[in-house]
């Protein structure tokens, strides 16, 4: 058999909503299977008997690992993996990969985009153009928010955190940041708790991972400690923020304004968060492009098919590492 026959034989199951690319390629190089969700009541004899391969923009639970006993390779579509029980996954040798930096500087761009929509208020401004105000009721309101003038903070400077700081940088604002370990050969200032940044800065941007330990780390604290004038944009995970806390600070004017892109119990979102007139909200599009989508799912698939030919990942998460190919 031809290496590219091998792959005709080796069973991938697909989960629920996939992008259309992968899809294409999946079905092009492997035998795919569906199910309508990663539940495993869904998983019938025949996918427990065969699937070796995983690919998925849903959450991976421990249970749906168990239900496939020959399940080699979760090849997870996006960076983040917080949804993906990847500790159940290194115990039961099962390698997860993940899709980094085909998407750091389109996040960016967003970042920076619902950013300024958040102090500029842009959106609201368009509409005001577009519903007759313009002409019924003269220019919109200047905005009582500008980035002039500001400091920005950076929670979680990794790939996604640094592209969005060197497009501030042009803006000639200052950034600062807070991670758990310092970054050898940044030069921008350090600050070894979240506290301690959001107390140097105005300007909040979350870029940190989902997680045990990042779980609502945006409280009522840390919102109080970046104060009036503060600003809080967040396009990491929802999870890392109190949202009962953000919008209360919100209601109160502890902070001025916050811009999301991501939220806790998508797609459902609070509504105190959609009520607020200090809120621009984008429906978790952080890497939603055309080219930037077939980038993640061209990486994702590659994942695939490097394991299942080479028997090696290209772009295993961290607690996957050092899981070996079965046989
Ligand atoms: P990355 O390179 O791994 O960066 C993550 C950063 O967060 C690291 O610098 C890490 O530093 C820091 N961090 C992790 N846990 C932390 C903790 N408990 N406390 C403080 N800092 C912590 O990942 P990336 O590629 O930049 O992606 C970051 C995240 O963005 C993803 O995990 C994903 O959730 C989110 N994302 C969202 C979208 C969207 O569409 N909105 C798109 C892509 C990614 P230390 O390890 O030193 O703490
Ligand atoms: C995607 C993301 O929307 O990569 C991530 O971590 O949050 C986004 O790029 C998501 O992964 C698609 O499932």
């Amino acid at each position: 058999m031809t290496k590219a026959e091998q792959l005709q034989t080796v069973t991938i199951l697909v989960p629920g909503d996939f992008n259309d690319h992968a899809i294409d390629r999946i079905n092009h190089t492997f035998r795919r299977v569906t199910v309508e969700r990663a539940d495993p009541s869904l998983v019938t004899d025949e996918m427990r008997s065969n699937v070796r391969g995983i690919a998925s923009f849903a959450g991976i639970n421990a249970a749906m690992m168990d239900a496939l006993p020959n399940l080699e390779l979760i090849a997870s579509f996006g960076v983040g993996y917080d949804s993906v029980d990847v500790g159940h996954a290194a115990a039961k040798n099962i390698m997860v990969t993940n899709t980094p930096d085909v998407l750091t500087e389109e996040v960016a761009d967003t970042a920076i985009g619902l950013l300024i929509n958040t102090v500029r208020d842009l959106p609201r401004a368009e509409t005001w153009l577009r519903d007759g105000s313009w002409v019924r009721k003269g220019n919109y309101p200047l905005s009582r928010l500008t980035l002039r003038g500001r400091n920005v903070g950076i929670f979680g400077m990794g790939r996604i955190g640094q592209a969005i700081a060197r497009r501030l940088e042009a803006f000639g604002l200052p950034v600062a940041y807070h991670n758990r370990r310092h970054v050898e050969g940044l030069s921008y200032q350090y600050h070894p708790t979240l506290k301690g940044l959001a107390e140097a800065v105005d300007t909040l941007i979350s870029v940190a991972p989902g997680g045990a330990s990042t779980e609502k780390a945006v409280n009522a604290e840390i919102l109080s400690a970046l104060g009036a004038n503060g600003i809080f944009v967040n396009i990491g995970r929802g999870s890392t923020v109190d949202e009962a806390a953000l919008a209360a600070a919100l209601a109160n004017g502890t902070i001025a304004a916050a811009g999301l892109d991501v939220f806790a119990d998508e797609p459902n979102v609070p509504k105190a968060l959609l009520d607020a007139p200090n809120t621009s909200l984008l429906p978790h599009v952080g890497s939603a492009s055309d080219h930037t989508r077939r980038a993640m799912a061209d990486l994702c698939v590659d994942n695939l098919v490097s394991w299942f030919t080479e028997r090696r990942p290209l772009t295993p998460v961290p607690e996957t590492v050092s899981v070996k190919a079965r046989g």
